[in-house]
């Protein structure tokens, strides 16, 4: 039996005889000729049957043989200079290892809603899978960035006793005798985590109940964030541009074929380079009165419709810092010079994909702190161990989150988040 290899790496076995094993995912005939796609999650190659070359019923099978069928094929790895991957096999011998006849996703156009119903096969379509590889760039390069900058990876629970962005999207689970909070973020845990240990981060799944069917909020999503000791706004908002300057730069380098499967336009990429703006929301509102948004008042939070406006001023993502303290989470750092203001920071992506970092300096302040939460309905109680960090050797902190699946969405330029994420949550689906 000829040696077992995975299909990137053909070119190392130009000329001589090995065994593959995939699926068909095309095929076309022409006489004495059978051409099937063979796809096997490490790359795709043309698999050539010659009626000559083969025994009777591995001809007539590579004739017959359906769609996402999954085989086993000995053959000769030939140059073939007009595929992307240079080679092609030319078959010798053929198994069929298990029939794919029937399978519902066929080369036609579906609806969305039927391919959502068959997430667990449309994962197999070449856009899909580009979106796969591309988040997984995504994820790798996020841990390589933090590694080489010295942060430690430390894990948040999911099960929290309390709320971290708000109590109105929520999910309740019962634990025990008492109830629990699917997460809504690990920040809390990440600022005991700082004082600890410096520069920490987690990433992890979060939950929003968020009752919004739009194209950027999945119920289910995951989030990196960092948090930081002896760190202010601007130190906070120097990470994030460099950071996010590195994950699409990354992408850009490593994942050329994927883009071009999802036809991105990769030069809007390559211009995500530092400095990205910086803008107060003071700003902002300026640039929203200016383009068609007159109504909007001092102390209005921003929507979608809000950031993709702003965001269409600038052809890199813009950052937006000191909001109105009323529209932001109680632990954010109430700013000096302007008490009405918080010390955060929003980073809002190019394109009109909003909101994809989220952060802030921390309220270091005790008494402020516990004011932030009777205002907000918090019980002091369940934030005890949150104030002991104020208590005991407190330092100036801040971090922020960056949502996966809406990074994932802009680099890949896709309508939705619901492509982003291999099995999606949505406030109307939680199947397959
Ligand atoms: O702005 P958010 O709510 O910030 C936090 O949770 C902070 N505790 C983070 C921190 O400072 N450590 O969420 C951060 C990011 C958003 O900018 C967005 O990218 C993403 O998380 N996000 C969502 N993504 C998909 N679906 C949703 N429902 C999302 N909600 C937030
Ligand atoms: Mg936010």
């Amino acid at each position: 039996m000829p040696e077992y290899i995975q299909i990137k790496d053909v070119a190392k076995y130009a000329s001589q005889e090995v065994l593959i094993k995939g699926w068909v995912y095309q095929k076309r005939s022409s006489g004495k000729l059978h051409f099937l796609q063979i796809r096997d999650g490490s790359a795709d190659i043309q698999a050539v049957i010659f009626k000559n070359d083969v025994s009777e019923d591995v001809f007539e099978l590579g004739d017959k043989i359906a769609l996402e069928s999954s085989v086993e094929i000995v053959g000769v790895v030939n140059e073939h200079k007009r595929s992307k991957i240079g080679y092609e096999i030319s078959v010798r011998d053929m198994k069929l290892i298990s029939d794919g006849e029937g399978y519902p996703i066929t080369p036609k156009e579906h609806g969305v809603a039927f391919l959502m119903e068959n997430r667990h096969l449309w994962l197999r379509s070449p856009r899909q899978r580009a979106i796969l590889k591309i988040r997984n760039e995504i994820i790798k390069s996020i841990r390589d960035f933090f590694y080489e900058k010295g942060f430690t990876l430390v894990d948040a629970p999911i099960f929290t006793p309390s709320a971290c962005e708000g109590t109105t999207n929520l999910f309740e689970t019962t634990y025990f005798d008492t109830k629990a909070y699917l997460s809504q973020s690990g920040q809390l845990y990440m600022e005991a985590a700082a004082m600890a240990l410096g520069k920490v981060y987690c990433f992890g799944p979060t939950f929003r109940a968020e009752k919004s069917k739009t194209r950027r909020h999945l119920t289910e999503f995951w989030m990196v964030e960092p948090e930081m000791a002896f760190c202010d706004l601007d130190g906070d908002m120097a990470l994030a541009e460099e950071f996010v300057e590195y994950i699409v730069q990354s992408v850009v380098a490593k994942c050329r074929d994927e883009l071009e499967v999802l036809e991105r336009d990769i030069s809007k990429l390559e211009n995500i380079k530092r400095p990205f703006p910086r803008i107060s929301y003071d700003e902002a509102i300026e640039i929203l009165k200016k383009n068609g948004h007159e109504d909007i008042k001092w102390g209005d939070d921003f929507g979608g419709d809000e950031e993709t406006v702003i965001s269409e001023q600038f052809d890199r993502p813009v950052m937006i810092h000191h909001y109105p303290a009323e529209c932001k989470a109680f632990y954010m750092k109430q700013d000096e010079q302007n008490p009405k203001t918080v010390k955060c920071v929003d980073m809002i992506a190019p394109e009109g994909y909003g909101e994809i970092i989220g952060g802030a300096q921390r309220e270091e302040n005790i008494d402020i702190l516990l004011e932030k939460l009777k205002a907000n309905n918090l019980s002091e109680e369940a934030f005890e161990w949150y104030l002991d960090l104020r208590r005991y050797g407190s330092v100036e902190h801040a971090g922020f989150g960056l949502g996966i699946e809406r990074t994932v969405s802009w680099i890949c330029g896709l309508h939705h988040v619901r492509e982003t994420i291999p099995f999606p949550r949505l406030m109307d689906r939680i199947k397959p």
